[in-house]
């Protein structure tokens, strides 16, 4: 049996961002929340935006300043900007978020707390039975985690020193806008960063156990997106095809992920993250073709469809799978992707380090050939 979700309206174009207004007055709300990546205070197309909703109604807005991803605390601290400290009543119907995966996330978290009462820590994991959310309407500003349409958020536990997450099918967005303005000016890294988590999300679950072939046509189209573009959308930033092209390979990237599932790359890049405050998609990306290689070297051989769709060369099975993983080396040298490597401490001795890495077999068992801890360690030591 094929299950898939797809939930949540789409609306690709240079300029959809100043179309949100009426799109809400459309659905008939009057509150509207806004959390806005504070990279765009000052940014004259989002005050457009903004003008134009506080012209049609009531307006709450948060600009989103937490220095690394978010955590539960926070939520429980600003979701007060968004309802009535005293009786609970919300301020808002429908919230709008811009910016990259954090923030979307942030903004899911809120939506869910609006008509949900105890701490945010309180629905960690994958909450059931709790209130539904307010609408989300999700404006990416990176090419990459795809929370514009999908259910998850993730949020650290800074207490356990674990990142979860509150994941809820409330928390599908109502409205997806892919907007190519709103990548234009994000930083080399970030972009880059953001870049690889969407090949992460679309190597993986098109090799997870829980892929099927449904899964497998949006991983596949999302690769052939990703690596059509991506050294157009980073190096050329006059390029609003090459950065439309990569918002929808990150969202095709996205619906396989969550319809289909992750891996090691992705499982590997939490530890990276909380003890070595390594972001989450670049973090997964350092690891991605080292378990593309240990998947071939081991006669894991899917990848050759991949080769074939994107017409790298090789005749056998095992002739296209190295086709594509030194593919992905050589890409990885031209965006100098391990250039990056070098800025973070990841110390693969580190007790904290090592102790999460071996929470994470679970993770790891969705690779399609067996890869344990040890492995992951092995590809830390190669890339740090
Ligand atoms: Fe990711």
């Amino acid at each position: 049996m094929i299950d898939i979700i797809i939930k949540t309206h789409t609306r690709i174009g240079k300029g959809e961002l100043l179309n949100i207004g009426e799109y809400i007055a459309e659905s008939g709300y009057q509150k509207v929340g806004l959390v806005i990546d504070q990279a765009f205070r000052n940014d004259s197309y989002v005050h457009q935006l903004i003008e134009q909703l506080a012209a049609k109604f009531a307006i709450v807005t948060y600009y989103y300043d937490l220095p690394f991803e978010p955590d539960y605390e926070s939520l429980d601290r600003v979701k007060y900007e968004f309802k009535d400290k005293d009786d609970n009543s919300s301020k808002v119907e429908i919230i709008v978020a811009i910016g990259g995966g954090s923030v979307i996330d942030f903004a899911k978290g809120i939506s869910t707390l609006i008509h949900n009462h105890k701490p945010a820590l309180s629905y960690k994991g994958f909450p059931k039975n709790i209130r539904p959310s307010i609408p989300v309407i999700a404006v990416p500003t990176t090419a990459g985690t795809a929370s514009e349409v999908t259910f998850n958020a993730v949020f650290t536990d800074t207490g356990a020193g674990r990142k979860l997450g509150i994941n809820t099918h409330n928390n599908f967005p109502i409205l997806a806008v892919l907007d190519s303005n709103m990548t234009k000016n994000c930083p080399y890294a970030v972009a880059l960063s953001s870049g690889l988590d969407a090949l992460v999300h679309s190597f993986e679950s098109y090799a997870c156990k829980k892929h099927n072939y449904y899964t497998r046509m949006f991983a596949r189209e999302a690769i052939k997106y990703l690596f059509a573009n991506i050294e157009a959308a980073l190096k050329d930033k006059e390029s609003d095809e090459a950065r439309e092209k990569m918002l929808f390979g990150a969202y095709l990237a996205g619906i396989s992920l969550y319809n289909a599932g992750s891996g090691p790359a992705g499982a590997l890049s939490y530890p990276m993250g909380v003890v070595c405050k390594v972001p989450h998609g670049i973090a997964g990306g350092f690891i991605l073709p080292y378990l593309i290689e240990h998947n071939v070297n081991n006669g894991y051989l899917d990848y050759s469809d991949i080769a074939f769709y994107l017409g790298l060369d090789g005749n056998t099975p095992q002739e296209l799978s190295q086709s594509l993983c030194k593919y992905i080396f050589h890409l990885y040298d031209r965006l100098d992707v391990w250039s990056f490597a070098k800025k973070y401490k990841v110390d693969v001795k580190d007790e904290t380090l090592t102790e999460y890495i071996n929470l994470l077999q679970g993770a790891f068992d969705q690779n399609p050939l067996s890869f344990t801890p040890a492995d992951g360690i092995e590809i830390l030591k190669k890339i740090f």
